[in-house]
């Protein structure tokens, strides 16, 4: 870890770099994340906001969240500069169309921070594009230096909103969404209550054209249990008992897949569905991928059916 920067109310940025300082790391295209290992056996996600084509460091942000589970408490206050970290490789679940004759960008709080890389990349490509980014105050709004460098340059515009500011008003995600370019792309992350009014200003929007990225469960956890889940590789089955998820089932017999965010957000935990109809619950998948019923999150989502066959 070698830098931790003081970016706004409750925001610190961590700059991330290789022990050897000769070792380039892992690329990553815009809108990925990494995953850092805490101690305790925590695995928390954040998004990279460096320009994708710097390969000597990764950049992250992380908010203080009220509710911490012990990741971001964790990272505010005891990760220091200097620490040496275990982190996985990049990876993208909201990746960009770079086709987009334009590209508008929804930021709340914190959800600034893919937009971040997503803006570097959409000024190398020359696309023009709009940021709309909301916080409750100048104070609580971080990376705005960065943003103000892009300021007046060419096919750049960034609108800023601050609700909890005097004459403040919630960003009107209506007038955003009916004021698009023809054929624009937008993208879309922030807290659950944005994301979930984003959905409903862009259902008449053709779904190619509509991207979000959640940082919390949406929904909560299939726990209804009583269903039977087979193994099909290690030839096992057990009962999901009511009150229990799936992943909590898997856990107690000693088979773990691998896992992070525990809340359908970070698709670490997807599992290939070789028989009956999971409980969709995670944020991952699109709904066509979620209609096919051949993968699914197993950390949150259960079964309709009364059996499932994974891959596991
Ligand atoms: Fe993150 Fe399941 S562990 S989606």
């Amino acid at each position: 870890m070698r830098a931790t920067t003081y970016e706004a109310k409750n925001i610190l940025g961590f700059e991330v770099v290789p022990l050897d300082p000769k070792t380039a790391l892992p690329a990553f295209n815009a809108g990925s994340h990494i995953e850092l290992h805490l101690p305790g056996g925590l695995r928390r996600s954040y998004s990279l906001l460096n320009d994708p084509i710097e390969n000597h460091r990764y950049c992250i942000g992380v908010n203080l969240d009220a509710h911490s589970r012990g990741g971001s408490r964790f990272m505010h206050e005891q990760l220091r500069t200097g620490a040496v970290i275990t982190i996985g490789l990049p990876r993208n679940l909201f990746e960009m169309d770079e086709s987009a004759p334009f590209n508008v960008f929804i930021a709340g709080g914190i959800g600034i921070t893919p937009m971040l890389s997503m803006i570097a990349r959409t000024q190398a490509l020359a696309t023009p594009w709009r940021l709309h980014y909301a916080a409750r105050t100048r104070e609580h709004a971080g990376f705005l230096d960065v943003l103000a460098a892009y300021q007046g340059q060419p096919g750049a515009d960034v609108q800023l909103n601050f609700d909890q500011e005097p004459g403040g008003r919630m960003l009107d995600l209506n007038a955003v969404i009916a004021a698009l370019p023809d054929g624009a792309h937008v993208y879309a992350c922030g807290p659950t209550p944005l994301l979930q009014a984003y959905e409903k200003a862009t259902a008449s929007l053709p779904p190619e054209r509509v991207h979000r990225e959640y940082f919390a469960a949406k929904e909560a956890a299939a726990t209804d249990g009583s269903y039977i889940v087979t193994l099909a590789r290690s030839q096992r089955s057990l009962q999901i008992k009511p009150g229990q998820s799936l992943l909590d089932g898997l856990i107690a017999i000693g088979v773990e897949p691998t896992f992070s965010c525990q809340q359908g957000i970070c698709g670490t935990c997807e599992v290939k569905v070789l028989e009956g109809t999971p409980d969709h619950r995670d944020m991952v998948l699109t709904e066509a991928e979620k209609a096919g019923n051949d993968r699914m999150m197993v950390c949150c989502s259960g079964a309709k059916s009364a059996g499932l066959v994974l891959d596991l």
